[in-house]
């Protein structure tokens, strides 16, 4: 049941530091592929980061993520600009859900941390990873074999929903 993967998936900040494989990084990167975008645009691009002087580089700059510099992999995902403005973002976070589900699925851990475009953090990114002119950076989602186990929360709250029977 995909409500079990959901209930399951946790953002996850310490990792072991076991290595993932190149065929796993691909099964994640295909979920994010088949993300839902809007008019069918596909303009999310997804760097993939293994080099460890660049993971230590993103976690020095962002001191929200932190734990980028112990994670396996990181994926910075955004969109190309001016292809499908203003749903760069939304398409940007389907994508995201989808790999945080299907790293879940897998074992693996993870956690979306947001860098958004124009801010600080995305601009030092840009400078570290190269980014070409026209990319607009939404996230890092950093993966890693789990080193620290998260409770499920019940957060269902009727008060927050409307029926219109
Ligand atoms: C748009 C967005 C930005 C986030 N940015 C960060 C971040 O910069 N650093 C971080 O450690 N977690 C970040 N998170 C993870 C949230 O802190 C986390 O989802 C929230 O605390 C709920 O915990 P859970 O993911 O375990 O359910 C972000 C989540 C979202 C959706």
């Amino acid at each position: 049941m995909v409500l079990d993967v959901i209930k399951n998936r946790r953002s996850i900040r310490k990792y072991t530091g076991e290595p993932v494989t190149d065929a796993q990084i691909r099964e994640i990167l295909e979920a994010a592929f088949l993300a839902p975008t809007a008019r069918n645009l596909q303009e999310c691009r997804f760097v993939v980061v293994t080099n460890r002087e660049k993971l230590q580089k993103m976690a020095d700059a962002n001191p929200y993520a932190k734990m980028t510099k112990d994670c396996a992999f990181a994926v910075v995902v955004g969109y190309e600009k001016g292809v499908n403005d203003p749903f760069g973002i939304v398409d940007c976070g389907a994508a995201i859900e989808n790999m945080l589900l299907q790293a879940t699925s897998m074992g693996i851990g993870c956690v979306w941390c947001a860098l958004m475009p124009e801010s600080d953090r995305a601009q030092a990114y840009s400078r570290i990873l190269e980014f070409p002119e026209n990319y607009a950076s939404v996230a890092s989602v950093q993966f890693g074999y789990p080193a620290e186990k998260r409770e499920t929360p019940d957060r269902f709250d009727e008060k927050k929903v409307t029926y219109i029977r």
